[in-house]
């Protein structure tokens, strides 16, 4: 039963489309229609507003956090499916017919909540990416792949599994991503169309 309601509660938590719901608060419209169609705060900044996308950010992580942080204190040594749990929910929420986000911001707070350290390398590593490429997916993507490295780098040997199949699942939900970065077509944050 513990781990059913870890999976659970991770779920419902993840699935919370907070870039959807803070987007049509603000009167921006259907999130799920503009730019990219991603649910992720990218696509917010797309919008032309900062602060929602900043917010979409913090809140996403914040959900994945809060997951792990809370399952670990309810039914201890389940973190790991709250985790699991919290990443399926943000990529393939119920609410959303299954179409959610690519997991970058929630899997960041996921792994802050199991290993800070390696949350700090993952954030530096994101932001990095982004300052240098300014090209949100890859960034997202080297950052996911960041956390089973730094977790193998420092010792979480439990944890590497786990969050090398997140950010298998992370390249995964970058599909069309991928695509474009092959044929450099990928827009980059600030671009106009980006
Ligand atoms: O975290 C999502 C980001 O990596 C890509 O978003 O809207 O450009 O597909 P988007």
């Amino acid at each position: 039963m513990a781990p059913l309601a870890a999976l659970a509660i991770g779920y419902l938590l993840g699935s919370i489309p907070f870039g959807v719901i803070l987007t049509r608060i603000a009167g921006a419209g259907d999130l799920r229609t503009i730019g990219s169609g991603n649910i992720g705060a990218t696509n917010v900044l797309r919008t032309g507003r900062k602060g929602l996308a900043a917010a979409t950010l913090l809140l996403d992580a914040a959900k994945g956090w809060l997951a792990v942080v809370l399952v670990a204190w309810l039914v201890p040594g389940e973190a790991p499916l709250a985790a699991a749990g919290a990443f399926v929910g943000h990529c393939y929420p119920v609410w959303l017919k299954f179409r959610g986000g690519k997991g970058v911001a929630t899997l960041m707070g996921i792994v802050l909540a199991l290993h800070w350290p390696c949350g700090l390398i993952y954030a530096a590593v994101w932001l990095a990416m982004l300052a240098v490429t300014r090209i949100s997916s890859l960034a997202g993507i080297v950052a996911a792949f960041s956390a089973p490295v730094s977790a193998g780098a420092l010792g979480q040997f439990d944890s590497v599994m786990l969050l090398t199949a997140l950010a298998l699942l992370v390249i995964w939900k970058h599909r069309s991503n991928i695509d474009r970065l092959l044929s450099g077509t990928e827009p980059r944050v600030g671009a106009r169309d980006g």
